[in-house]
């Protein structure tokens, strides 16, 4: 499969629909993929006809993780190439801050490690009722480094830590229960609930859900007095403008 088609792209009404495509591997994450991903959620985001982003897959898997044949060929790098890269990719795990316009993971099958942090890096994320999620980095002497901070900011330390060193698969109603996803739903019927979902945002004032986005993502990092004071800012040019 050539480099170009591992990421398709396509528009439903005013949502991008993004579709990682490389069933044959999983999905794992490859460069080609991290930078399209990277690459298209920032065309989405400069386009004004472009309301959400979905994120889906072709295959039986959302994505099995970071490829791990393919970091294996990076164990040579220079320390320079090693932090060349890690600049070029590290976006991919703050993939959701990226734009104000909400993202929402549409996922199935396996959604392990890097492949996982991608869904919940995305704003809302719907899943298949079979869909297994998990961190097998511990089953493969590996450390769980550049998944851990994401990981932490979505659900916490006490579930994290378990589920990235005890490295346990999970099901998608124990994933719902943690607070990692927002819905379960039949595995016939994920895309058409993501789609249902973006066509609500859609009706919404853009102005107002992208306003909402911004004090949402700084609320998760911001201390509280923090995001009040970004918070009020927003809300008093929200009045002008509404003038
Ligand atoms: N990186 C690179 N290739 C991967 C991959 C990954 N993370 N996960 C799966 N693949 C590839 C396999 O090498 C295989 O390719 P091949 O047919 O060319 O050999 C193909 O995807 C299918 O995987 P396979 O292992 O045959 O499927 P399975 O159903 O038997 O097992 C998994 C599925 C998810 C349990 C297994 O693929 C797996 O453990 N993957 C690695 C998961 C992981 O550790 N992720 C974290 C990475 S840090």
């Amino acid at each position: 499969m050539s480099e170009e088609t591992v990421l398709l792209s396509r528009d439903e009404a005013s949502a991008r629909v993004l579709t990682l495509n490389r069933p044959d591997k999983l999905n794992a994450m490859n460069h080609a993929l991290v930078q399209g991903l990277i690459q298209t959620v920032d065309d989405a985001h400069a386009d004004e006809t472009i309301t959400s982003i979905i994120i889906n897959a072709e295959g039986r898997a959302f994505s099995a993780g970071a490829d791990i044949k393919e970091a294996a060929t990076r164990h040579g790098d220079s320390p320079e190439e090693a932090r060349r890269h890690f600049d070029g990719s590290r976006g991919i795990y703050e993939l959701g801050a990226r734009t104000d316009k909400p993202i929402i993971a549409a996922v199935h099958g396996y959604v392990l490690g890097g492949g996982c942090n991608l869904a919940i890096s995305a704003d809302m994320v719907v899943a298949g009722e079979t869909a297994v999620f998990g961190y097998p980095e511990m089953k493969r002497g590996l450390a769980a480094t550049m998944v851990t901070p994401g990981l932490v900011h979505r659900i916490g330390p006490k579930a994290a830590f378990e589920l990235l060193t005890l490295a346990e698969d999970i099901s998608a109603n124990r994933a719902l229960e943690l607070g990692l996803i927002n819905r379960v739903v039949p595995d016939d019927k994920i895309l058409d609930e993501a789609l249902a979902m973006a066509e609500t945002l859609a009706a919404y004032d853009q102005r107002a859900i992208r306003t909402t986005k911004r004090i949402f993502l700084k609320s998760t990092e911001l201390p509280l007095a923090q995001s009040l004071d970004a918070a009020g800012e927003a809300m008093l040019l929200m009045r002008e403008i509404g003038k």
